[in-house]
């Protein structure tokens, strides 16, 4: 166990029906961690409203799951940007609508900066990750809980990552956001201690999605990212693991729990991880990690002055 505590038997639960009934709503969910968490979660029988900003990346992600959970009635969407309260409200509301009732709700859209120092950064890239990471899961506890409080039970859960609890150089803007979210959702979670809705905070590690493989940087920073290619091989995971973990969160193995704050692994889980995707790795099974790093000039005051 790390200091954070780490979901019991990492990897989550995948029995079948264990989400039955439920409503579950999903930001973020045409891609990466988003779309895996849907589909664990029409795995384990519930209903998933899905949403991102681009509406053919949705309408694409609801047909697609629908067919493979072989029920399209259990699977809708929604285009959102969640750094709209009146759009994210509108979620709420077709969720609830639906089958009238709303059970789940993950926080789970995020974005980064391009990686480096931050006086380069375009300041359009510093509100962009504020507006999708914090304001994002405002808007989304803030609606949730407008349904889930009421209601007496279900589970809002929020997704982390690097920085939640530690300093993160040359992505200090996403670091921040994400330790925002972790303050955020673990003081929420004391203000509605009494209610019966679960409230937590989850960070799945690293991960082998769009957000870490096709990367951006600062003009220079681009070659400290290389080692990403071994380093999202032999720590990453894909996103069907930390997504069995969500299930658990959203599942009545935590009833009557609020405020757990988890990571997919401890210290010894990844190791383990690590272990067995090396020996993969020496056994020619998998390579590296395909990795597009695209870079950026640097703008704002440590840009170089034009002449
Ligand atoms: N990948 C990692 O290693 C890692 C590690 C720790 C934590 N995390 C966290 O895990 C979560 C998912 O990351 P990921 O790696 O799966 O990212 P990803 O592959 O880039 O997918 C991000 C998803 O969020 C959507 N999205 C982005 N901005 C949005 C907005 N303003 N409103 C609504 N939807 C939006 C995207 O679709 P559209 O572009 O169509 O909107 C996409 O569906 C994030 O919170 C991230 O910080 C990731």
């Amino acid at each position: 166990m790390t200091d954070r505590g780490v979901a019991p038997g990492t990897g989550g639960v995948r029995a079948k029906g264990v989400l039955s009934g439920q409503v579950a709503v999903v930001t973020g969910a045409t891609k990466g961690l988003g779309l895996a968490i849907a589909r664990e979660f029409l795995s384990s029988g519930a209903s998933v409203m899905i949403a991102s900003r681009r509406e053919a990346a949705v309408n694409e992600t609801v047909a697609s799951l629908g067919v493979a959970c072989g029920d399209p009635t259990r699977v809708r969407g929604m285009a959102v940007d969640v750094a709209d309260l009146a759009q994210v409200e509108a979620l709420g509301k077709a969720a609830k609508d639906w089958q009238g009732h709303l059970d789940i709700w993950v926080n789970n859209a995020g974005i980064t900066a391009p990686y480096g120092p931050s006086m380069a950064l375009d300041p359009r890239s510093f509100t962009s990750v504020i507006h999708t990471n914090i304001l994002g899961t405002y808007h989304g506890s803030l609606v949730a809980l407008r349904y889930l409080v009421p209601s007496g039970q279900g589970r809002l859960i929020n997704i982390l990552g690097r920085g939640d609890r530690q300093v993160v150089p040359y992505l200090a803007t996403y670091g921040a956001s994400k330790a925002w979210v972790r303050a955020f959702t673990l003081a929420l979670a004391s203000e509605y201690r009494a209610t019966g809705v679960g409230i937590h905070a989850f960070n799945p590690g690293l991960m082998r999605t769009d957000l870490m493989t096709e990367t951006e940087a600062i003009a220079g920073f681009g070659a400290k990212l290389r080692a990403l290619r071994v380093v999202l091989r032999l720590i990453g995971t894909d996103p069907d693991v930390p997504a069995r973990t969500v299930v658990w969160l959203a599942s009545r193995a935590t009833d009557g729990k609020t405020g757990l704050d988890k990571a997919v692994f401890g210290r010894f889980g990844l190791a383990g991880h690590a272990a067995r995707e090396g020996i993969a790795w020496l056994r020619g099974k998998v390579g590296p990690v395909e990795l597009q790093i695209r870079e950026f000039p640097a703008t704002g005051p440590s840009a170089p002055v034009p002449a």
